[in-house]
């Protein structure tokens, strides 16, 4: 096999083309059918010939380069179903990164992931299939700001949310997600002997975990700009005509949806909800493919989708996954010293007790305050 360098970027060829030239034939076909059969009811026949190709030459390039690919529970279906090797939602994604075997990770997901899986395996080669891949949370705050905030507030800790830039983790003192965020607020509070929490940069996921606790909480004016949209009306008009469906949220949702609706919690615990109760109907109030994907899941659940798309998850293609794995691109490096403290804040929330299930929001009192830092 010739390997040639290529403008900074290492290309395999002749075996592996440009994707317009990956066809479906016999070989292809026999080699995914058995993945067909996982995703036949959420990719129609039509798409699969095109799907098919690049499937097949994804993963034979992951065995090739001793790679992985990390797959947030927001991919479109064929790569979460069919390329992705380790699935779930932020926090799950983090711990594994941590503790990746192989020499190449993939990220199937935004760039704040990829930039926490780089801190926590430095050594690895950390790849984005677009760089371009963000996050209204991360870009709604610097690291400057940070540190502001700490100069102001030198008594309360700072608990940030993983969907951020690494500068801004190396400035706080502890990461949080969805899954664990008042178990994290709770624990740093007891460490420091403090009432008062200063939870980053998302102002929904700070008022609904305010919700939750008996710490004061301050935040900031992020948010997340799919969760951000939906309104009480919403889930109102969803009940007059699913009076049936259970209505399921995400805690980056305003503090009025969730109190709506019957269940909140991160991604992963939307799906083990659905896993566990078996409703007749479910309504995810969340990114549009996680529907898709947790049906694939659970066949016999009758979905309605008043879903909104991520611009910055949807980036993210079987045809970018398998460029970045043929050419080696888009490999993610962060500033060493940045990445130490950064690594501090995540392995401070990585070193909590692992919980069995994720923690879910209690819906029926949702309506707490948590006024914006003033700096
Ligand atoms: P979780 O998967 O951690 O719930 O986060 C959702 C999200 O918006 C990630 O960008
Ligand atoms: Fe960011 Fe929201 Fe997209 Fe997640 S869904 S990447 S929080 S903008």
């Amino acid at each position: 096999m010739i390997q040639i360098e290529n403008s900074g970027t290492r290309r395999l060829e002749p075996i592996w083309p440009e994707v317009d030239q990956l066809v479906y034939d016999h070989g292809v076909k026999a080699r995914t059918n058995h993945l067909y059969s996982v995703v036949k009811d959420v990719v129609t026949p039509m798409e699969w010939p095109i799907f098919a190709p690049l499937i097949d030459a994804i993963n034979q390039l992951k065995a090739m380069r001793n790679a992985t690919i990390l797959a947030h529970n927001y991919m479109t279906p064929e790569i979460f179903n069919c390329v992705g090797d380790i699935t779930g939602d932020s926090l799950k994604l983090a711990q594994v990164a941590a503790e990746a075997k192989e020499d190449v990770i993939v990220q199937a997901g935004v760039h704040f992931m990829a930039e926490t899986a780089k801190i926590l395996s430095p050594n690895k080669t950390v790849l984005i299939p677009d760089m371009d891949a963000g996050c209204s949370l991360a870009s709604s705050i610097t690291g400057a700001d940070v540190q502001t905030i700490k100069a102001a507030y030198p008594d309360c800790p700072i608990v940030t949310y993983v969907n951020t830039s690494a500068e801004v983790k190396a400035y706080s003192d502890i990461c949080c997600t969805s899954s664990n965020a008042v178990q994290v607020v709770e624990a740093i509070a007891e460490q420091w002997n403090t009432d008062t929490v200063i939870v980053i940069p998302d102002q929904y996921l700070a008022k609904n975990v305010a919700a939750q606790t008996d710490i004061k909480i301050l935040t900031w004016k992020g948010e997340c700009e799919v969760h951000e949209q939906f309104t009480p009306e919403d889930i109102e008009d969803l009940r007059d005509a699913h009076p049936d469906a259970v209505i399921i949220t995400h805690p980056e949702c305003p503090p009025e949806v969730m109190a709506a609706a019957d269940f909140a919690g991160s991604t992963s615990a939307m799906a083990q909800y659905v896993r566990d109760k078996a409703p007749e109907k479910a309504i995810l109030i969340t990114e549009c493919s996680m529907s898709d994907n947790v049906a694939v899941e659970n066949p016999g659940v009758e979905f309605i989708k008043p879903c909104n798309l991520c611009p910055h998850m949807k980036r993210i293609s079987l045809t970018n996954i398998y460029e970045a794995l043929r050419d080696v691109k888009y490999e993610i490096s962060v500033d060493p010293v940045i990445a130490d403290k950064a690594r501090a804040s995540l392995q401070a929330m990585l070193n909590l007790p692992k919980v069995d299930n994720p923690f879910h929001f209690d819906t029926g009192k949702n309506l707490a305050s948590a006024p914006y830092v003033a700096i």
